[in-house]
């Protein structure tokens, strides 16, 4: 593939503004500069460079972002910034979009991506892909409680009572839910259905894949091939 339609592909501007990059010497591949937009590069494997940075070759940018509290997981924020703006320009150029919906003050593992096929598998319902969160509570939490929601709650809107895949109580205010849903509020509102409160909402995990311990808060990664494996969905 020829070199600016690379760089085009990855965010990095029109086809002209790349050709301009590639020509000020902007852009180096295996080390050292490549100044001419037309030449053909093997795209297995790439990793080219821009101002210094590596960038993978990706048909797809799959990422994952410990996501920290005070961040709305939209392109169009109403009252926070959004998640997006963690990410370096040419990631948001490539239409990435979050997974799902983590509100805007839950924190923990989101998963961003520009490939629909993967978002809609992984949001839609259907697929019933596990979500695990860690909820803080309000008031301890109770073997009724948790009794409850295993057996499903009924929540304004929804025609079935929805039921938490597993839940335990982790500490005396501390709760780990998982679902399989990805209602509105979700969590917190079958927290509320059995007399409880969510007070801090922790993403732990989404199929099989739990948010990497190194990844600091705010911080992103690309998600590897094994981890896509855990995710337990077909490409
Ligand atoms: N459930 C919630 O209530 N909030 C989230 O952010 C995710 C799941």
């Amino acid at each position: 593939m020829q070199l600016e339609r690379i760089l085009q592909m990855h965010g990095f501007g029109t086809r002209k503004g790349c050709r301009a990059m590639i020509r000020a010497g902007r852009v180096a591949v295996a080390g050292a500069v490549v100044d001419d937009p037309f030449v053909d590069l093997a795209t297995d494997g790439l990793i080219f460079a821009v101002d210094g940075v590596d960038w993978p070759f990706l048909e797809f940018a799959t990422l994952v972002l410990h996501k920290p509290a005070g961040y709305e997981c939209s392109r169009k924020p109403q009252h926070h910034p959004s998640v997006l703006e963690l990410l370096p320009p040419a990631l948001r150029e490539r239409g990435v979009q979050p997974i799902g919906r983590l509100d805007e003050d839950t924190t923990g593992l989101l998963l961003i991506t520009d490939d629909g096929q993967l978002n809609h598998q992984l949001s839609s319902g259907k697929r019933k892909v596990p979500k695990v969160y860690r909820a803080t509570t309000k008031h301890a939490v109770d073997a009724a409680q948790i009794e409850q929601l295993l057996a499903g709650v009924l929540l304004h809107d929804e025609p079935e009572p929805i039921a938490a895949a597993a839940a335990e109580a982790i500490g005396e205010r501390l709760l780990r839910l998982t679902v399989t849903e990805g209602k509105y509020h979700q969590v917190k509102r079958m927290v509320a259905a059995v007399g409880n409160r969510v007070e801090a909402l922790h993403r732990e995990m989404v199929g099989g894949l739990a948010l990497p311990a190194d990844l600091k808060i705010g911080d992103w990664r690309w998600l590897t091939a094994a981890e896509r494996e855990t995710l337990g969905v077909s490409r």
